[in-house]
C-alpha cells in the first residue's frame, strides 16, 4: 500500500525545535563528537550501477551502514552521541564551566559519568550504541531487552558491559519497562523514541543520525531525487528527510518511508492524522522496524517532510537482502541485514507499479538513495536466510 502525504501540514516549515534538532549547527556538533570516536570513518556510499540498470533508474546510490563504527547499523551514530552530550553537559553543570569537546574523554569528565546510569529499552541496535556510548565514557547501562530479541544481539550488547534487563512482551513494552524502573532508581532514560513531555534527548538521538546525510551529499555526484527510508518508530526517516529539508530545502528529494505491513504505525498515524499506536499482530523478519507507536518528534518531522508512507511485506525483506548479496555483473555485493534493505525494497516494489512509479516521478531519471541501515547484526540468522556466511558475502564467495 502506499499512501500519497495529504495531511493539512504537509510541506510546511519545520516546527522551530524540529528546525534546531536536525538544522547545521547539530550536525557540526555531531561530526565533532564522532571525531572522538574509534572506526569513525564515514561509511562506504556505493553505486549500483547494475542495478540501476535493471530497475530503469537514473542510478542507485546505497550508503553502507553496516560499517558504522565498527557496530554494524546506523545506530551506533544516535544513542551514544546522545549519551555523550548528556555527560557533557553534567560535567559542565558539576564543574561550573564550559568544557570543551576535545575534552570529553578526559579524566575528570569520565570521573563525572561514572556516577551516571542510562537505561533504555531496544530491539537490539540502540541498546548497543547505547552501551557502547556507556562503556566509552566510563557510566553505566542498564538495557531493557523484548522477548523478541535475539540472544546473538543480547551477547553483543553485554559485550560492552551493560547489564541487561529481560522482559516480557515487545518493544513498546520494554520502553513502559525502562521508564517505570529508571524512574524509581534515578537513572537517565535514554530512549531512541519520544512522547509528550518526552523530546529532548530522542531528539539528540536523532540528531546524530544526521551524520549520514552529511557524508552521503559529500560523496553522492548530485543530490538524490528519491529516497526511501524504512522507519520502526520514525526516528531515522525523520531525521535523514528532516536534515535533507533544511540542507536542500526546495531541492530536497522525493521522501518514501517505508514500513512492514505487520508494524506499520507511522503510516497508520498518517490516516489518523496524529502519532497512534497500531495492534499487534505476527512478529515481523524486520525486526529493527519491530514498533507499533511512532515517536512524537519523527511523526511531527514527517508529516511535514515526507512525500509518502508505504507498506512492504514479509517476502520483500529477504528478497532484498538476496538480491543485495548476489548482485548483478558489476556491482559489489552488500551485506544487508533483515531491516537494512528495507528502504530499497519498498522503491523496488513502487517500481513494480508503473503508474505508481510515474506518478512520484521514480523513472530513467531519477537519482535513488537508499540506506543500508544494517549489516548482519545477526549473523546466524542472516546466514541462514542467505545460504552463506556474511563474510562469504562480502568476500564474493559462493
Ligand atoms: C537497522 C535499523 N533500521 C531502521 C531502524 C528504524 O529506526 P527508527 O526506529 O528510528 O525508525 C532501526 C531501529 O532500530 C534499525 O535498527
Amino acid at each position: 500500500m502506499y499512501l500519497h502525504n495529504s495531511l493539512p501540514t504537509y510541506g510546511t516549515p519545520l516546527d522551530p525545535r524540529d528546525a534546531e534538532t536536525l538544522g547545521r549547527a547539530g550536525a557540526d556538533d555531531v561530526a565533532r563528537i564522532l571525531t572522538l570516536r574509534d572506526n569513525s570513518d564515514p561509511t562506504p556510499l556505493v553505486a549500483l550501477p547494475g542495478l540501476a540498470k535493471a530497475l530503469n533508474l537514473g542510478a542507485v546510490h546505497l550508503k553502507d551502514e553496516g560499517y558504522r563504527l565498527g557496530l554494524g547499523s546506523f545506530k551506533a551514530l544516535g544513542g551514544a552521541y546522545a549519551l555523550m552530550r548528556l555527560v557533557h553537559s553534567e560535567a559542565a553543570h558539576q564543574l561550573g564551566r564550559t568544557i570543551p569537546v576535545d575534552d570529553l574523554l578526559s579524566d575528570e569528565v569520565r570521573m563525572i559519568a561514572r556516577g551516571m546510569t542510562f537505561a533504555c529499552a531496544t530491539d537490539g541496535n540502540h541498546g548497543r550504541s547505547v552501551a557502547q556510548g556507556a562503556q566509552l565514557m566510563g557510566a553505566k547501562a542498564v538495557i531493557f531487552v523484548h522477548a523478541g530479541v535475539s540472544q546473538s544481539r543480547i551477547d553483543a550488547i553485554a559485550g560492552f558491559g551493560a547489564e541487561i534487563m529481560r522482559v516480557a512482551g515487545n518493544y513498546d513494552d520494554s520502553v513502559a519497562e525502562a521508564s517505570a524502573v529508571a524512574a524509581q532508581r534515578g537513572w537517565t532514560v535514554l530512549s531512541d523514541t519520544s512522547w509528550p513531555g518526552y523530546e529532548k534527548i530522542p531528539g539528540l538521538v536523532m540528531q546524530g543520525y544526521t551524520a549520514i546525510v552529511r557524508e552521503a551529499l559529500a560523496d553522492l555526484p548530485q543530490p538524490p531525487t528519491h529516497v526511501f527510508l524504512q522507519a520502526g518508530v520514525g526516528g531515522f526517516a525523520a531525521a535523514i528527510a528532516g536534515h535533507l529539508a533544511v540542507l536542500l530545502d526546495k531541492d530536497r528529494p522525493h521522501v518514501t518511508v517505508v514500513e512492514p505491513t505487520r508494524a506499520a504505525c507511522v503510516l497508520a498515524s498518517v490516516q489518523q492524522q496524529h502519532p497512534v499506536k497500531v495492534e499487534e499482530t505476527e512478529p515481523t523478519v524486520m525486526a529493527m522496524l519491530e514498533c507499533y507507536e511512532p515517536s512524537k518528534v519523527a511523526f511531527r518531522v514527517l508529516e511535514r517532510v515526507a512525500d509518502g508512507f508505504m507498506t512492504v511485506d514479509e517476502d520483500d525483506a529477504p528478497s532484498v537482502m538476496r538480491r543485495l548479496a548476489h548482485p548483478v555483473a558489476g556491482d559489489p555485493a552488500i551485506v544487508a541485514g533483515e531491516s537494512g534493505g528495507v528502504g530499497l525494497a519498498g522503491a523496488i516494489a513502487v517500481l513494480k507499479d508503473p503508474d505508481l512509479a510515474a506518478k512520484i516521478g521514480l523513472g530513467s531519471d531519477a537519482r535513488l538513495l537508499v540506506i543500508n541501515t544494517e549489516g548482519a547484526t545477526d549473523p546466524a540468522l542472516y546466514t541462514e536466510i542467505i545460504g552463506r556466511t556474511p563474510d562469504a558475502v562480502r568476500n564474493g564467495h559462493k
